[in-house]
């Protein structure tokens, strides 16, 4: 995404799952998007309008008449919409899209909409089930209408089945992927994300405070540019972005082979993940007991070294590693541009509150032979995509 942030129109209608909105709404801004809410009549009964302005910082179409600073809002809105996105979308609100009605705000906005249009239907089975929205759907579908979910699940009115509204994480990534330039089809792109988990027995391990957050954000970015993307995942409560083929693993060990095994088949590698780099020499088969064992000390190997053994495979193939530091982080990052010989090392200061763990952004340095770009304080999905940008660039010179 570029400077300019993507706009997004988020069609609410009225449904019990309409509270999802709300966190889809976020989940967009997160991700560098600017969002407007039109709603029906029905969805204001579920959450109301004032929610929404909150959250979106605009005004809410719910009324083709009284829209603040604006005689025309479904037109307005229709025109400023990078994308919209529907959701919950109900049954009677797909059929009315499929057969072009505009009876309140939000239908005549999305028939005056000429931008990609997503729909994440929320209902209860039978209603999905049954045969004319079935066949709403598929007339949606013929005209380009994208479709994410509905899942499988329980539903609000008890019953059991097809037409939960898709996870959020989902529905974000999604409309995401409507919005993103497709500029990395044909690339296949490795990721190793989190932290890892090296075992002391069968019930204690030695970690560290990766959340695998930036990692999985690399991921998300580089599948909805149209890259082919594996991520190799520590351990992590992370939902695997949509498009991404995930292998977990728990240990450096296991992440070492899992990501020199898809090294193979891909084009790019880049190592986000902050590998232990000590490993319990020999971890007991049992659980230790305090009473029999008086543990003292625990005796450490060295892990191997991922990054630097992709690098000694790599070829013509580009490498990307992370330095996470307290301290010196450029001379150390070029250290260890130099030492594993990477093509990019990405330096973020873990000691200051807007790039440590768990920080939903990052400031990084980009820092290879070419020298050093210190980048402010972004999101992460716009550092993963400045990265992303940096391999796209380098790639398209070979
Ligand atoms: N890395 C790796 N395998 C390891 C250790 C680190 O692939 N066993 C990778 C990380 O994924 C990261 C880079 O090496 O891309 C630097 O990791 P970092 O923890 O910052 O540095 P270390 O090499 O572990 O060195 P130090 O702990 O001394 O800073």
């Amino acid at each position: 995404m570029g400077a300019e942030k993507s706009r997004v129109l988020l069609a609410v209608c009225g449904g019990i799952a309409a509270y999802k909105a709300c966190e889809v709404l976020r989940g967009l801004q997160k991700a560098g998007c600017e969002v407007r809410v039109t709603m029906t009549d029905d969805a204001t009964r579920f959450v109301g309008a004032a929610t929404f302005e909150a959250l979106s910082g605009s005004p809410v179409a719910t009324s083709l008449y009284d829209y603040p600073g604006s005689a025309i809002p479904h037109i307005e809105l229709a025109e400023w919409a990078d994308v919209a996105v529907v959701a919950p979308a109900t049954a009677n609100v797909m059929a009315k899209m499929a057969c072009g009605i505009a009876d309140d705000c939000l239908t005549t906005t999305l028939l005056a909409c000429s931008c990609p249009v997503l729909v994440a239907p929320g209902m209860n089975v039978h209603m999905w089930r049954n045969a004319a929205t079935q066949a709403n759907v598929a007339t949606l579908r013929e005209r380009g209408v994208r479709f994410v979910g509905p899942d499988s699940g329980r539903l609000a009115c008890g019953d059991v089945g097809e037409g939960k509204l898709a996870g959020v994480d989902e529905m974000v990534a999604a409309a995401l992927a409507l919005l993103a330039p497709r500029d990395l089809v044909g690339l296949r792109v490795l990721v190793d994300a989190g932290p890892t988990h090296e075992a002391i027995d069968p019930v204690r391990y030695i970690a560290n405070r990766s959340t695998g957050k930036m990692g999985y954000a690399i991921a998300a970015a580089a599948a909805w540019r149209g890259a082919e993307v594996t991520l190799v995942s520590g351990p992590t409560s992370l939902a695997t972005p949509a498009g991404v083929r995930r292998i977990d693993v728990e240990s450096a060990a296991q992440m070492h082979d899992a990501m020199l095994a898809a090294f193979d088949a891909a084009d790019v590698a880049i190592c986000s993940a902050a590998v232990a780099d000590y490993t319990p020499a020999a971890p007991a088969d049992r659980k230790l007991k305090k009473s029999r064992e008086h543990l003292d000390a625990i005796r450490l190997t060295e892990t191997a070294d991922i990054l630097a053994d992709l690098c000694a495979a790599k070829g013509g193939r580009l490498v990307v590693g992370f330095a996470a530091e307290t301290d010196d982080l450029l001379a150390h990052a070029r250290e260890k541009l130099d030492h594993k010989g990477a093509d990019l090392v990405v330096a973020n200061d873990v000691s200051r509150p807007e790039s440590t763990f768990g920080a939903d952004t990052n400031r990084v340095a980009l820092v290879s032979a070419e020298g050093v770009e210190q980048l402010e304080t972004m999101p992460l999905a716009n550092v993963a995509d400045v990265i992303l940008d940096w391999v796209r660039h380098r790639t398209s010179r070979r």
